[in-house]
C-alpha cells in the first residue's frame, strides 16, 4: 500500500511516498532555510506564500514514476504549526484526494516525527539501509544497542523547534503525554543560542558545528524539575547570555557547554522515565535528534535500545508524514473534507 506525505507545517515544504508505512519510494524536501535566515528565523507570511510556490513543483517530483492508480491515500500534516502554513498543505491534499478520488488522512506532525523510526530508506532514494542511522559507525564505537524494529511500548522523546514531548507509545495511535517543556523548546533554545552567540540560523546545526572546536568547560546550569517528566531550557538560554555578556568566553566553548547542557538533561531525564515505566525500548525524534552529542550520549547511557532515524528523517520531511499515514488508514481513521488545521494541536 502506498500513501503520498504532505508536509508543510512549518518552513519545508515536502512530499513523499512511502511503501507499506516503511519503505521510503520518494522523498522530497524544499527548504526554505536561505529564505529566512536573514531574519534569523521563520516569518509565518513569508513562510506560507513560500509553501504556495513550491507546493505542486514538490507533489510532481515525489509522483515522479509513481502512477496515481498505485497510491491508496494521502496523508497530510494538520497540526501543530503556522495555520498559514498548514493550510497550504491540507488544501492541497483535499484537492488531490477529491480530484483522485482517494481517501484523506490528516495526521499529527509530533506522532508523524515519532514513525520516522518506522522507515527504512530505499537504496534509491538515500544511501541509508536501515534505522536507527549509521548503525555501522555506531557499533564502531562500541555501542551496539541498535535495533531497526520498533517494539510496544516504548518512550518517545521528540525533540523540535517547537515541542520537548516525552510521550509513552503503548501501540500504533495509542500516545500518552508524561511531559513537555515548560517554556522554550529544545531546538529553539538552540535556536535562541546561536542568535546570542552570532552564529546563524537554524541554531541547532550551527552549534553543534561550533562545538567541535570548543570544551564544555563552562558551568551552565540544569533545570532538572525533579519528580516531573517536563523541561525547561529557559534558565539556561538566560545564563548563557549572562555569559556572554561578561565576555572573556570562546563561541566554541560555549556552544559546547550549552549544547552538553541541553544533552544531559534531555539523556538523564528520559532514561530515568524509561527505568521508571519498564519500557524495552527509546525512540528519538525530531530535529534536535539530528545532534551527534544528543544521539551518542543515548546510546552510550540507556540501558534499552535507541531507534534514531537518520538525520534528515529527523528534521521535518513528508515521508515520516505518510509512514503515520498508512497506520491510521490501517485502523481505518481517515477525514472528511471538512478537515481544517489545528495550529495547538497535542499529542496524548
Ligand atoms: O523537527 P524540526 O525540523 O522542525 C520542527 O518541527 O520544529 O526541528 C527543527 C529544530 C530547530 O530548532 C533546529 O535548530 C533543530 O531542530 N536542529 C538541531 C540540529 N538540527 C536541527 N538541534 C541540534 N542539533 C542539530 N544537529
Ligand atoms: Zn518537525
Amino acid at each position: 500500500m502506498r500513501i503520498l506525505g504532505i508536509e508543510t507545517s512549518c518552513d519545508e515544504t515536502a512530499a513523499a511516498i512511502v511503501e507499506d508505512g516503511s519503505r521510503i519510494v520518494s522523498n522530497v524536501v524544499a527548504s526554505q532555510i536561505d529564505i529566512h535566515a536573514r531574519y534569523g528565523g521563520v516569518v509565518p507570511e513569508v513562510a506560507s506564500r513560500q509553501h504556495l510556490l513550491t507546493i505542486i513543483p514538490v507533489i510532481s517530483q515525489a509522483m515522479a514514476g509513481v502512477a496515481w492508480q498505485d497510491v491508496n491515500g494521502i496523508a497530510v500534516t494538520f497540526g501543530p504549526g503556522l495555520a498559514g502554513s498548514l493550510l497550504v498543505g491540507v488544501n492541497a491534499a483535499k484537492a488531490i484526494a477529491l480530484a483522485k478520488n482517494l481517501p484523506l488522512i490528516g495526521v499529527s506532525h509530533l506522532e508523524a516525527h515519532i514513525y520516522a523510526n518506522w522507515l527504512v530508506p530505499s537504496p534509491a532514494s538515500s544511501p541509508l539501509t536501515c534505522s536507527p542511522y549509521d548503525s555501522g559507525r555506531r557499533e564502531e564505537e562500541g555501542t551496539a544497542k541498535v535495533n531497526c524494529e520498533a517494539k510496544f511500548p516504548c518512550l518517545c522523546l521528540i525533540v523540535s523547534g517547537g515541542h520537548s514531548d516525552l510521550v509513552l507509545m503503548r501501540g500504533h495511535g495509542q500516545f500518552e503525554k508524561l511531559g513537555q517543556t515548560r517554556d522554550d523548546a529544545a531546538g529553539e533554545a538552540f535556536d535562541k543560542a546561536a542568535r546570542i552567540l552570532g552564529l546563524g540560523y537554524p541554531g541547532g546545526p550551527a552549534i553543534e558545528q561550533a562545538a567541535r572546536s570548543g570544551s564544555p568547560c563552562l558551568s551552565l546550569p540544569r533545570a532538572w524539575l525533579k519528580d516531573s517528566h517536563d523541561f525547561s531550557f529557559s534558565g539556561l538560554k538566560t545564563a548563557l547570555w549572562h555569559l556572554v555578556q561578561q565576555g572573556g568566553v570562546s563561541v566554541a566553548d560555549v556552544a559546547a557547554s550549552f549544547q552538553l547542557a541541553i544533552v544531559d538533561v534531555l539523556v538523564v531525564k528520559t532514561i530515568e522515565a524509561a527505568k521508571q515505566l519498564k519500557v524495552g525500548q527509546i525512540l528519538l525524534s525530531g530535529g534536535v535528534a539530528a545532534n551527534k552529542t544528543l544521539t551518542q550520549q543515548f546510546l552510550a547511557k540507556s540501558p534499552v535500545p535507541v531507534l534514531i532515524p537518520p538525520p534528515d528523517l529527523c528534521t521535518d520531511n513528508a515521508a515520516m508524514v505518510a509512514a503515520c499515514g498508512y497506520y491510521h488508514l490501517q485502523a481505518g481513521k481517515t477525514n472528511g473534507f471538512d478537515l481544517d488545521v489545528v495550529p495547538s494541536l497535542s499529542l496524548g
